[in-house]
Order: structure tokens, then C-alpha cells, then sequence
């Protein structure tokens, strides 16, 4: 939850319609296995001349935002890379922990808005079904220029695959469940001898049986950043809780310059949050998966 506003835009446009790309993109179910409406992609780099069909409903959408706002700052996802991009949406193990990690580093200019080592250890361990990641496999010899961080942690896509060919992380979405209705600073936290003790019976962190999911972290790679892909994780996720009906409402606490952009979504701006996590300054936002709305105040 970085501190350094990157844009001020004043949105009013939802994205209530579905991506083009959202039903084509390979989706694993939080159970693990593979969904994928459209075509069976792999994330592993195809080097034909030809793009496949999800990164070209990519771009179609990417192009027509981009013509629709006259934009100049948003560059489409593939004018960035030198390799096809073919995004591999997945669920997180503890196995992501070093890139999970790299990414928040990279993504969040304040330390003090940053998931530590131990939570992402915490929270990769105990409900990694609610974490979910978008990959895109890179062939290091062949990505030129491509220096992110996640290159440097990233895992074979086969071994002993010839081509050396690496699952690199992109974007992440890190949450925990809670009983709470919103995000409050016991949720944010973690208890510290979850290595010996289970179960959780401190109050602090994952709440086993809680119907509000907290997404505590949602990350883009810096570089990769303004070209849709924070709007591509975050789509899937919700698609992905709301066909698994295993919670009520998820809700975030965010700053003030990003409100506009979860709005977007669907998610509804309760107010100021009591959460003083990183120094507080936060805003309740929540997206009812069911029931009636909570009280908002515009
Ligand atoms: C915030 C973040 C996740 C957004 O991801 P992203 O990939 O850069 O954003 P996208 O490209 O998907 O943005 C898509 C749209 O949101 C708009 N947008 C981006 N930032 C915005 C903001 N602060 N307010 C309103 N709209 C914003 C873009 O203009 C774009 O609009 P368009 O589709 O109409 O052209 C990313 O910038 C990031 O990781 N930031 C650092 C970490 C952080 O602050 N995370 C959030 C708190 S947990």
C-alpha cells in the first residue's frame, strides 16, 4: 500500500463489464486445478510468429482504453516485454515466498506498508488458496532488457527444460479471512508462534472460519505498472470468490489516492478505517459478495 500516488486520476467509469481476456486467460481454481473457459494456454513462451488468442483479447482491450482516454501513459503489456505475453493466473504456495517478496519490495515505495518475510511466510502457509498470482514464463536469454525482480527468484517451468525457461511473478494478490466485516489491524497482523501453535488461537491474522475475505496486498511490478495487469488480477480474483461462494464480502483498507480505482471494481468506499497498520491514514472500502451493503458515506 504504497505512499507515493502514482496516479490522481478522477474515475468515474466502472469496469462491471467483463474483461475479454477474463474467461480466455488460464485460471486455477483455488482447489488447484485448471479452468480455462477459452483456449488451453501455457504460460510457457510460444515462439511462433503468431500471439495467441488471450494475449491478442489483451491488447484489443488494452488498445481500446487506451484510444478511448487519449492516453499517453498507459502502454500495453506487450509493448513493454520482448517476449510473448501469456499470463498464467494461479494460486500461490509457500514455494512463491522469495518472489512474493522481491515484488512487494519493488511495488511498495513506504517499508512500512510492506508485508513482512514472516507474514507472507504466515500467510503462503495457512490460506494460500486466498492468494493468487499472475505468472508469465521468460526465457532468461531471450528477455532482453526485462529486469524485474521476480527474474531473480523465479522457478524452473520444467526441469531440466532446455531453454532454461522460468515462471516469472508479475502481480500478486496476498489475503486472509476474517470474522470481522472489515480490515482492522488484528487481521492486518499475524501471530508470532504460528510456527509452533495451531491452531490460531491468539485472534490475530486468519480466522479460519470468517466470511470476510482481507486482501491485505495487491501488487504490480513497478515496470509493469499502468498497463492493466493490477485490473487482470484483480478481475480473476473476484471471479474466482465469487463462483466459489466461500465467503461473504471481501474488503481492503486502502489510501485515499487508490479509492477511486478499487471503486472501479465494485468495491464500495465505507469511510475512514480505524486500522493505524503502517502509520495509518486508511480508507475502509468493502464488496459485498451477498446480503445487504454496509452503510457508506458518499
Ligand atoms: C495500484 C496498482 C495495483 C494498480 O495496478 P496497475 O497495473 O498499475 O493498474 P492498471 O493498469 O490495472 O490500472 C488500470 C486503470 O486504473 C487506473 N488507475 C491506476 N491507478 C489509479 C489510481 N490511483 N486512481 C484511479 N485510477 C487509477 C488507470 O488509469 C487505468 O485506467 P484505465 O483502465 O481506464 O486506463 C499498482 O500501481 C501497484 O502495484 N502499486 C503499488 C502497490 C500499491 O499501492 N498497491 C495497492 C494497495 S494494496
Amino acid at each position: 500500500m504504497s505512499d507515493s500516488p502514482k496516479k490522481a486520476t478522477i474515475v468515474k467509469e466502472s469496469w462491471d463489464e467483463p474483461l475479454p481476456n477474463e474467461t480466455k486467460t488460464k485460471t486455477q481454481t483455488s482447489a488447484g486445478s485448471t479452468s480455462n473457459a477459452g483456449r488451453a494456454t501455457d504460460d510457457a513462451v510460444d515462439d511462433s510468429e503468431d500471439l495467441p488468442d488471450d494475449f491478442a483479447e489483451v491488447q484489443k482491450t488494452i488498445s481500446g482504453e487506451r484510444r478511448r482516454r487519449q492516453s499517453k501513459h498507459i502502454k500495453g503489456i506487450q509493448d513493454l516485454l520482448s517476449f510473448p505475453f501469456s499470463p498464467n493466473i494461479r494460486p500461490l504456495t509457500i514455494s512463491d515466498l522469495e518472489s512474493c517478496i522481491g515484488l512487494e519490495d519493488a511495488a511498495f515505495a513506504n517499508p512500512a506498508h510492506r508485508c513482512s518475510r514472516e507474514k507472507f511466510e504466515y500467510r503462503l502457509g495457512v490460506c494460500p488458496e486466498l492468494c493468487l498470482g499472475v505468472f508469465c514464463t521468460v526465457i532468461p536469454g531471450k528477455a532482453k532488457g526485462f529486469e524485474i525482480n521476480t527474474l531473480r527468484t523465479a522457478h524452473p517451468v520444467e526441469t531440466g527444460r532446455k531453454d532454461g525457461a522460468v515462471s516469472v511473478m508479475m502481480a500478486h494478490i496476498i489475503s486472509t479471512r476474517s470474522n470481522e466485516e472489515l480490515v482492522t489491524d488484528q487481521a492486518m497482523d499475524y501471530p508470532r508462534d504460528f510456527k509452533t501453535r495451531e491452531p490460531n488461537t491468539a485472534g490475530l491474522g486468519h480466522q479460519e472460519t470468517g466470511r470476510t475475505i482481507c486482501i491485505h496486498s495487491l501488487a504490480v511490478d513497478p515496470k509493469l505498472q499502468g498497463c492493466g495487469m493490477g485490473k487482470l488480477i484483480m478481475k480473476a480474483y473476484l471471479q474466482q470468490v465469487k463462483n466459489s461462494n466461500l465467503a461473504d464480502r471481501l474488503s481492503l483498507i486502502a489510501q485515499g489516492y487508490l479509492v477511486n480505482y478499487y471503486k472501479r471494481f465494485g468495491f464500495k468506499h465505507v469511510g475512514p478505517s480505524k486500522a493505524s497498520f503502517g502509520g495509518g491514514g486508511w480508507h475502509d472500502m468493502t464488496f459485498e459478495l451477498g446480503g445487504s451493503p454496509p452503510k457508506q458515506n458518499d
